[in-house]
């Protein structure tokens, strides 16, 4: 890395660090989610304890313990893994983010500590996700209510819980699963040039495709920005857990197609790639996570295109910084502008918990100061 750059990324990281060690002091035992008046008022324990972001918090926490040794990181990441007892015990809500959810608590703990109540409490959360496997579709089955025929590109990100718990257990079921799911996702969420639909809808009875509505994105045939991070990080993961090259393929395709878009705003993503030119909705969740993705296909391919992925995960990262970031120790939350949905009220620029929480993994990637909480 040249000099520059490693001095400039060592000073995000101090930041991040003053940063987060106040955060942690002003949140205590709470789950933040976003911000009011700056601050991060709400506590989604009792707001919402089976909500979906729920595990980034003590995902970044655990992320700074590791690449700092403080004990403060640690502590405070465990109030989410213990007040998620609740949420297994009572069962009510949890759906298909339980990867999300597990991943970033129970599972990053066995895996800095070697914690044996973490490590049952992680197979808990994996064996609910591969309960929710459709053998007609062959998918995952995503939300609650009367859903079962949808499968999201989203899920990508909640398969490594179980090709985690294969490995941990000896058990193939649950790398199946996620196998299975990854290549339905394939056959109906990826197009020819590498965006995608976010949700498929089947038959649950006999697995044919219905339906591929907008979701999250401005609509039927968009590309919703987030969804392509997912796909991309998600297949780069499906490569690490199996060395399977479709994945890998896969992950660069999508790869190719989210980069030639952010590369034409700056590298920051506008919250669906096909909207139209007006509103401007940025979604910089996408752009940090997507950056992720791209580091972690650098990992994966030959001295000759490791630069394409890794060069323009630097720029998204450092483009973040430049115009997206806010560093002010009294306030929380550092990465601004976020945006939940397309055209979803409230929830259109703002920071969101998992946008500070992928920023910090990429920063963190660079300075080779990351653990592999996927
Ligand atoms: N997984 C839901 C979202 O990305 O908003």
């Amino acid at each position: 890395m040249e000099e520059g750059l490693d001095i400039r990324l060592r000073g995000i990281f101090e930041r991040i660090d003053k940063k987060l060690e106040a955060e942690c002091w002003r949140v205590g035992e709470r789950i933040p989610y976003t911000t009011r008046n700056g601050l991060y008022e709400t506590d989604m324990r009792e707001e919402n304890l089976a909500w979906w972001t729920n595990g980034f918090w003590a995902g970044m926490l655990w992320q700074m313990y590791h690449a700092t040794g403080n004990e403060e990181y640690c502590r405070t990441a465990r109030y989410s893994e213990e007040a998620f007892d609740k949420a297994l015990e009572e069962f009510e809500g949890l759906h298909h983010d339980v990867g999300f959810q597990f991943l970033h608590t129970a599972v990053a703990d066995y895996r800095l500590t070697g914690s044996k109540r973490s490590r049952i409490r992680g197979l808990h959360g994996a064996a609910l996700l591969a309960g929710r496997f459709n053998g007609n579709g062959n998918y995952i089955r995503a939300w609650n209510k009367d859903l079962p025929g949808w499968l999201i590109v989203d899920c990508l990100m909640n398969i490594p819980l179980l090709y985690w718990a294969a490995e941990e257990t000896g058990d193939p079921r649950f790398a199946y699963v996620a196998d299975q799911h990854a290549h339905t996702a394939i056959r109906l969420l990826v197009r020819e040039d590498g965006s995608c639909n976010h949700i498929a809808v089947c038959d649950p009875a006999t697995g044919e495709l219905l339906e591929l509505p907008g979701g999250q994105g401005y609509g039927a045939g968009s590309s919703w920005s987030r969804g392509q991070a997912w796909a991309l990080y998600g297949f780069a993961l499906a490569y690490r857990h199996t060395g399977k090259k479709e994945y890998l393929d896969t992950a660069k395709k999508v790869a190719h197609y989210f980069i030639a878009n952010v590369a034409a705003t700056g590298y920051v993503s506008l919250c669906d790639f096909r909207a139209p030119k007006e509103p401007v909705y940025w979604d910089t969740t996408a752009a940090a996570c997507g950056a992720c993705g791209l580091l972690e296909i650098s990992e994966a391919v030959g001295e000759l295109e490791k630069a394409l992925y890794y060069d323009s995960a630097v720029k998204i990262l450092i483009a973040l910084e430049e115009k997206h970031c806010d560093w002010d120790v009294h306030k929380d939350s550092i990465v601004q502008d976020g945006t939940e949905a397309y055209g979803r009220e409230n929830g259109i620029h703002i920071p969101i918990i998992y946008g500070d929480y992928f920023f910090v993994e990429g920063i963190l990637r660079l300075l080779g100061k990351s653990f592999m909480i996927w």
